[in-house]
């Protein structure tokens, strides 16, 4: 693996292990840290990620009294109601499951009227807040993190992005239709991302082994916007078998 020898890689036997493990870092991390600000991501990885999250909180073992979050990344042009919306994925899957306060979350407003404003808005709540303790991240089949596509500029904060083709393709499994997914959205750029002091990646299928070796083997590259986090301090991956098909056996941690 070229770049960052810190990256520590797990290897979980299949999904619902590999929610667990993720499900406990976070955990861990809101035990250690109260008031931790979490960087949050949807797509389907993560589901059962924050289902473990939810029985965790209900059998008492935690609480988001004082927990901050600040979601990746939101589609423009979608209202929070609209059932496709992050803000809507988020509210469905942790949010109105647990004690947060709605005035600790932040997700990108996909209808905001000054979209530049919006994004610096938000940067600026990020730091306000004191910075992101843990980013959790999935990977796009095209190793995009957040909405940052290939070809993304590694310097970008927040900012509005076109999806690629392939993105929207890929999403269109959530729509009933592709023309209803959006072209746009909002997302915290990649320089956003490697501010963030622990970052926990996510993969789960064989859809994504590809991506995710060239992610730890490809050349660091916007290209392959995932294969930044080569040079970030700490990042944990966590893979289920099928993701983690292609790599080299003595390159994984195994359970
Ligand atoms: C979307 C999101 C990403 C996510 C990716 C993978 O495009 N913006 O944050 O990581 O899809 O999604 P999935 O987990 O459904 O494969």
């Amino acid at each position: 693996m070229k770049g960052s020898l810190i990256m520590q890689i797990i290897v979980a036997d299949n999904y619902d292990s590999m929610s667990k493990r993720a499900a406990n870092i976070i955990a861990s991390q809101i035990t250690l840290k109260p008031d931790s600000v979490l960087g949050l991501a949807t797509g389907a990885t993560p589901t059962g990620t924050y289902q473990e999250l939810v029985r965790i909180y209900q059998e008492g073992r935690i609480s988001f009294n004082d927990v901050v979050t600040f979601n990746l990344d939101e589609y423009y042009g979608l209202e929070r109601v609209n059932e496709q919306s992050y803000w809507y994925y988020m509210y469905q899957h942790l949010f109105q499951h647990v004690d947060i306060k709605m005035e600790n979350v932040y997700i990108p407003n996909g209808r905001a009227a000054d979209v530049e404003a919006e994004c610096r808005d938000y940067e600026e709540k990020i730091s306000t807040r004191g910075g992101i303790d843990l980013q959790l991240l999935g990977i796009g089949r095209n190793g995009h993190i957040g909405f940052n596509e290939p070809d993304i500029q590694f310097e970008a904060l927040t900012h509005l992005v076109k999806l690629d083709n392939e993105t929207i393709e890929a999403n269109s499994r959530f729509f009933s239709s592709i023309d209803e997914v959006p072209r746009e959205a909002i997302s915290m750029g990649i320089k956003t991302i490697m501010k963030s002091k622990k970052i926990l990646l996510l993969a789960s299928g064989e859809e994504k082994a590809k991506t995710v070796y060239r992610m730890l083997n490809h050349k660091i590259t916007p290209e392959l916007p995932a294969s930044i986090l080569q040079l970030h301090q700490a990042v944990t991956v966590i893979l289920d078998k099928a993701a983690a098909a292609l790599l080299v056996a003595a390159t994984y941690k195994k359970l």
